[in-house]
């Protein structure tokens, strides 16, 4: 019938999705690629459904794509008679073994029908872990980062698989990068580990991935300004008000359509929903 490919989040059992579990719970059998996606995996699964099957790892590409076949051909049957799953960590779609197997079922099994389940990757996951807040209007990358490697341009970057940190670090820092490190986050296997502290993390982890952010990159958010009252509170010990308060200036005027006019309820929610994605908020066209 399915295979379904699972994203199982970045390694506590809870942060499974609910549909996630749901599928894990109804699959006839479960296969994992790997020890830490079989741990989180068997929290929902009994062992007697996790299915047997060799995951390549290897960098050859004659050998990956026989073993992948390989797989394809103990998975496939299994998959047409019922229902299997495919786990991995974080989403499915993102750096992930599913790929290789989502192509060799295609290519030599096109009768099995796929569906994907997101998870929680680690390339949002990060952001709570860290305390980093990617605002509206900025833009992010994504790069891999092994053996020491430190690809630089854009202002903001996430980096998997950073497994050198104090070479990473050495080199993003001369680019002008500030940057934070997190180590097996929300994983119940190892320690998690958030630092700017490079030998803190000398040790070669692979679950260690790397925000960096350009030291002059001026992005205030409009709400920005409430952290000064925040602080104020802070050092006086005095509630803050956080209702906003009265909306003067610029502000005011980014209420306004082009002839000065009030906008509709309905123009209103589009600029605001237009601000809270980012976009430009659209210039109100008077009628
Ligand atoms: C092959 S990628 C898998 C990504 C996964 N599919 C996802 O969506 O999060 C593995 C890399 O993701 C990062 N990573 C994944 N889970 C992590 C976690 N829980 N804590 C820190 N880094 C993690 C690490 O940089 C690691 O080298």
């Amino acid at each position: 019938m399915t295979l379904y490919g699972v994203g199982l989040g970045p390694g506590d059992a809870d942060l499974v999705t609910v549909r996630g579990r749901r599928v894990l719970e109804e699959a006839d059998v479960v296969y994992s690629p790997g020890r830490l996606s079989r741990s989180v995996a068997t929290e929902h699964v009994p062992e007697d459904r996790i299915g047997d099957v060799d995951f390549p790892m290897t960098r050859d590409e004659d050998e990956l794509r026989r073993a992948w076949k390989e797989a394809a051909a103990e998975i496939a049957p299994r998959a047409r008679e019922g229902t299997a799953a495919f786990v991995t960590l974080g989403d499915p779609n993102v750096y992930s073994t599913f790929g290789h197997l989502r192509r060799t079922l295609s290519a030599f099994h096109p009768e099995v029908e796929l569906d994907v389940v997101p998870g929680v990757s680690a390339v949002t996951a990060f952001t709570t872990a860290l305390g980093v807040e990617i605002s509206s209007g900025s833009s992010v990358a994504l790069h891999e980062a092994a053996r020491g490697a430190a690809p630089t341009g854009p202002d903001r970057m996430v980096l998997f698989k950073v497994t050198d940190v104090p070479a990473t670090h050495e080199r993003l820092t001369d680019a002008g990068y500030d940057v934070v490190y997190g180590r097996r986050l929300y994983m119940e296997q190892g320690e998690t580990v958030v630092t700017d502290d490079p030998e803190a993390l000398s040790e070669r982890d692979y679950y260690t991935l790397a925000y960096a952010e350009k030291r002059d990159v001026d992005s205030e958010p409009a709400t920005a300004t409430f952290e000064e009252r925040t602080r104020e509170r802070r050092s006086d010990g005095e509630p803050a008000t956080t209702d906003g308060g009265p909306r003067g200036g610029a502000e005011s005027e980014r209420g306004r359509t082009a002839s000065g006019r009030t906008p509709t309820r309905v123009e209103r929610e589009e600029l605001a929903e237009g601000e809270a994605c980012g976009d430009e908020p659209a210039e109100v066209q008077s009628r």
